[in-house]
This record gives structure tokens, C-alpha cells and sequence, in this order.
């Protein structure tokens, strides 16, 4: 009787244990949130307040995101990912485009940005209507659903490097890149998005999310600019798979990627015309890899 009743407390003291992590994952309560009423954004020299950003957040983004900001709006159980990813539960804190590294939290004008761009293949509208003032509040109505901007700082930029001038060499060059640190495994070696991981990925949350096909003529989620698709790769999108590369591609190997990466999209571009003029192949999964 005593020994099973010592088992059975260390039973409900290692259930204890293991469930701390999701009491504090779980909904955070009106008064959790009302805390954070008086969260501020600054974009360029404008501040915004969260509440006056909570009116346009109720009539435009509630319907998705939620009333408490943990993406399960009325409409969010028609979202069928990996083609409809759910909307995004901003309690967590995690954000997909960044200047900042990896696990660290976007700037305000990075939610600034993802909220005037809108998410192409998803339902992330575009929210260019709104003045710039009603978007910086915006910013700040989105941060105070997470405790993360109150006990963390955002990362620092990451440092992009003037762009150099795309040349043949630096086409050939990214592909070997692009073939070294194994991009193919998910985009595939065309850009596809079908290389021999793609059809098993889950996003954080272990809801199925596609790669990206760079070919279909599409636009990166995070921006479309040489600059920007630099950034996507060295920052990552957190809470999907889609990794940072910046331990392991170099500042210059980065940029020659950016250029391989041009030639595989569908959009007219020098570096297409290069790779076309090379008659550059597909990188081979099964070459030995390359001595460095
Ligand atoms: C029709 C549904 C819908 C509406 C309305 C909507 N969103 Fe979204 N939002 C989404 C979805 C879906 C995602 C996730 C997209 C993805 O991860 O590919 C998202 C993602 C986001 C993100 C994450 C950006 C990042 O970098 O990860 C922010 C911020 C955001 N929405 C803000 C807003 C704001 C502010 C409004 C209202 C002005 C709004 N959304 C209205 C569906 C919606
Ligand atoms: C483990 C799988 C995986 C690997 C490896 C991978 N990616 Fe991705 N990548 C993804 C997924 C998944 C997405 C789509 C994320 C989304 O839609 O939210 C993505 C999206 C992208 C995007 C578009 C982002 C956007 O904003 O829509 C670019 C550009 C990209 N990857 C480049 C690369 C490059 C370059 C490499 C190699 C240096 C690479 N990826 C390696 C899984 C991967």
C-alpha cells in the first residue's frame, strides 16, 4: 500500500514536471494580456500605441487571428495547410520575417513590413490601405499579445554586404553552394519544391507546410528583392523549417546564391540568361561532396 502510494506520487510529480512547459504555452488570459495595454511601436519616427491599434485589429484581423491573438478566428478552421497555412498565433512570438538571426524577435518595422506586403499563398491579405500611422498601432496590437516583447529585446539586423555585380562565375559558384549546403533536400535540385524531404515537413506547431517552388513564378513571403531573398536564407523563417544558413554560408557565397537562386525562378533575369548561355545543370544529390 505505501510503496504503490510512493509510486503513485512520484508518478504525479513527474507529470507535474512534464506538463510546466505547456501550462505556460497554454492561452494567456484577458488580464495577462491587458497588461501589456500600453505596448509601443516605433517605426522611422512614428510611435504607435497597441490600443489604438485594438479597433482595426477587431473589425480586420480578429476574424483570423482571434480575439486573444492565438490565430483561432472564426474562420481560422477553413484554413487547410500545407496550401492555406493556419493564421498565425501571435501569443508565441514567433515570426517568419526577419532582419534579425534566428530565434530572436523581429524589429517593429519587420512586422511593419510583413503586415504592408501580406503573405502571397496564404490568406495574409495585403494591408497597404491603411496609413502608415494605423499600421504602426497595428505593430504594437500585435506585440502585446506576447510576454516575449516585454522580457526580450529584437535581434540586431543582420549585415548584408553591398550587392555585388551578378557575373558567370558567381551564377556557377552559387549552384555549388546551393548543392553544398543542400537546399535541394527540401526546393529540389530544379527549385521544384520537391526534393526528397519536401513531402514529409511540418511547420513548429507539426502542421504539414510546403517548400518554396522557386519556378511557378510565385513570391517569397518575406519579399521578393535580391535583398531580401539574401535575408531569408541567412535569418530562416522561424517556427518552419526553413533554417538560417548564416553558420554556414559566408557573407559573398551568400550573394552568389541569391543569383543561382534568380536562375531558377521563372521571371527573365541576367542570371537566367547566364545559366541559359552555361547550359548550367541541375546540381547531382549523388556527387561525392566536395572537398573543402
Ligand atoms: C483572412 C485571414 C487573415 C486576416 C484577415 C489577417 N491575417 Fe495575418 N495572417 C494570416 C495567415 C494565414 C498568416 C500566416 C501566413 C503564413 O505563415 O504563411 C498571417 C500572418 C500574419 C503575421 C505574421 C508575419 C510573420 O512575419 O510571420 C502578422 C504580423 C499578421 N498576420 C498580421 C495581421 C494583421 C495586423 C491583420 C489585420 C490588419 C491580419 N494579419 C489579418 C491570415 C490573416
Ligand atoms: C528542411 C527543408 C528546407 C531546406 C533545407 C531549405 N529550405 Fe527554404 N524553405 C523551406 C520551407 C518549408 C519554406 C516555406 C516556408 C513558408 O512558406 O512559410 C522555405 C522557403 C524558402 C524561401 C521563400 C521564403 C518565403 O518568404 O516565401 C526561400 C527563398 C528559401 N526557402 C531558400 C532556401 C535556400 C537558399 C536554402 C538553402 C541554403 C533553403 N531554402 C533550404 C524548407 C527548406
Amino acid at each position: 500500500m505505501r510503496r504503490s502510494l510512493i509510486r503513485w506520487s512520484l508518478f504525479l510529480l513527474a507529470a507535474a514536471v512534464f506538463s510546466l512547459p505547456l501550462v505556460s504555452w497554454a492561452q494567456l488570459t484577458k488580464a495577462d494580456l491587458d497588461s501589456r495595454l500600453k505596448m509601443e511601436s516605433h517605426v522611422g519616427n512614428i510611435t504607435g500605441h497597441a490600443k489604438d491599434g485594438a479597433a482595426d485589429y477587431h473589425r480586420y484581423c480578429e476574424g483570423c487571428h482571434g480575439v486573444r491573438g492565438d490565430g483561432n478566428g472564426e474562420v481560422a478552421q477553413w484554413f487547410d495547410p500545407p496550401n492555406f497555412p493556419k493564421p498565425r498565433d501571435f501569443q508565441l512570438g514567433i515570426f517568419k520575417c526577419r532582419s534579425t538571426p534566428t530565434g530572436t524577435l523581429p524589429t517593429d518595422q519587420d512586422l511593419y513590413d510583413a503586415i504592408s506586403r501580406g503573405f502571397d499563398r496564404s490568406g495574409m491579405p495585403i494591408w497597404n490601405t491603411f496609413t502608415k500611422q494605423e499600421r504602426v498601432d497595428l505593430v504594437a496590437w500585435v506585440k502585446h499579445f506576447s510576454p516575449r516583447f516585454v522580457s526580450e529585446k529584437p535581434g540586431t539586423a543582420i549585415q548584408i554586404p553591398p550587392e555585388p555585380e551578378v557575373t558567370a562565375e558567381r551564377v556557377k559558384a552559387g549552384r555549388e553552394v546551393f548543392a553544398r549546403v543542400q537546399c535541394w533536400k527540401c526546393h529540389g535540385v530544379t527549385g521544384e519544391a520537391n526534393g526528397p524531404s519536401a513531402s514529409t515537413l511540418q511547420d513548429d506547431l507539426g502542421r504539414p507546410i510546403a517548400a518554396f517552388n522557386f519556378t511557378e513564378g510565385s513570391r517569397p513571403k518575406c519579399g521578393d528583392t535580391d535583398q531580401d531573398i539574401y535575408r531569408i536564407f541567412m535569418t530562416g523563417l522561424d517556427g518552419t523549417p526553413m533554417p538560417s544558413f548564416a553558420d554556414n554560408i559566408k557573407p559573398d557565397e551568400a550573394w552568389d546564391l541569391v543569383f543561382y537562386l534568380r536562375s531558377l525562378m521563372r521571371e527573365p533575369s541576367k542570371e537566367k540568361a547566364i545559366a541559359q548561355q552555361l547550359g548550367l545543370k541541375p546540381v547531382d544529390p549523388n556527387a561525392p561532396a566536395p572537398t573543402q
